[in-house]
């Protein structure tokens, strides 16, 4: 079979099993089996696969079919400006988290040699994308998942970033190394009810540990806060991702801990998504 013909019967599948963007994710899977990128299977429709490549590709429709997120399936996933190595040790991560990257970057123009501390650090991507664009930053990442913490390291190394990031396998509750002029977190927020209603890659492929934020979905964003108010320095900067109903809850529990609240930014989808405040 060429390109062509694989392509279409792959996307035949996926849409039949209800997967959206089916054109796209097919592409990017066969490119990842082939070897080459999307262009190369755009530009050569009709060039012939060979047998083991077909195979291989049909085994990653099979299991895209079923929801497992494209990133898992190509073990990476571009977040900000670089690729991430992905597994299902970590949360995929999410365009709408990278306005922590970007309201971190405002703050941040004219600063230098800043300690930044990212909670609930996962595959390393907001803490090593902040890194790698201020080269006088140092990071510490944190996460409760043992196994997260090696995908933080390898992105580190793949990044060239091992010499100014620590990361540190804790609970946020018993982390108490440092003193930090910048805190962002992505802590899981999600209610555990609503978990099960949730796209069926979120709940069958993602680790539940990740988005899980206990029985009103403000279980781990206390902790954050409570934490953050002890490791964060006097005037210290805090970016908080939150979901789309948090917005007022989150401003309380902020205040109580001591945090003025700048602002509260929008996401691409107009909900409100990153609470940023200061130490006072
Ligand atoms: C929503 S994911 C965010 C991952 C990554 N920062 C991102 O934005 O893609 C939340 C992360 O918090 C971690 N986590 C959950 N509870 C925690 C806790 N009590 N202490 C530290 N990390 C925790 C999870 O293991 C997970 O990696």
């Amino acid at each position: 079979m060429n390109i062509e013909n694989t392509l279409n019967t792959a996307i035949k599948t996926l849409t039949q099993f209800n997967i959206p963007n089916a054109n796209l994710d097919s592409e990017i899977l066969l490119a990842k089996i082939i070897g080459k990128d999307r262009n190369y299977i755009i530009l050569n429709p009709k060039e012939n696969l060979d047998q083991k490549y077909f195979f291989k590709f049909s085994n990653l429709i099979e299991r895209r079919k079923k929801g497992e997120p494209v990133a898992y399936l190509t073990k990476k996933k571009e977040f900000w400006k670089n690729d991430f190595y992905i597994d299902q040790n970590v949360l995929v991560p999410r365009p709408d988290t990278e306005l922590i990257v970007e309201e971190v970057l405002k703050f941040s123009k004219k600063k230098f040699k800043l300690q930044i501390l990212d909670i609930g650090t996962g595959s390393g991507c907001i803490l090593l994308s902040l890194l790698k664009e201020i080269p006088s930053f140092y990071g510490t990442g944190i996460d409760i998942s043992k196994k997260s913490i090696n995908v933080s390291k390898y992105n580190a190394k793949m990044l060239n970033l091992t010499n100014r990031v620590k990361f540190y396998n804790s609970d946020v509750d018993k982390f108490k190394i440092g003193k930090y002029d910048i805190i962002v977190s992505n802590p899981p927020y999600i209610e555990l009810l609503k978990l099960k209603y949730l796209d069926k890659d979120l709940c069958k492929f993602e680790p539940k540990i990740a988005l899980n934020g206990g029985i009103d979905g403000f279980s781990v964003i206390e902790k954050v806060v409570h934490r953050t108010s002890f490791l964060i320095k006097k005037n210290g900067k805090f970016f908080l991702e939150i979901g789309y109903n948090q917005k007022n809850k989150v401003k309380e529990i902020l205040t109580k801990k001591g945090f003025y609240i700048n602002k509260v930014v929008k996401d691409y989808g107009n909900n409100y998504r990153c609470i940023i405040s200061t130490k006072i």
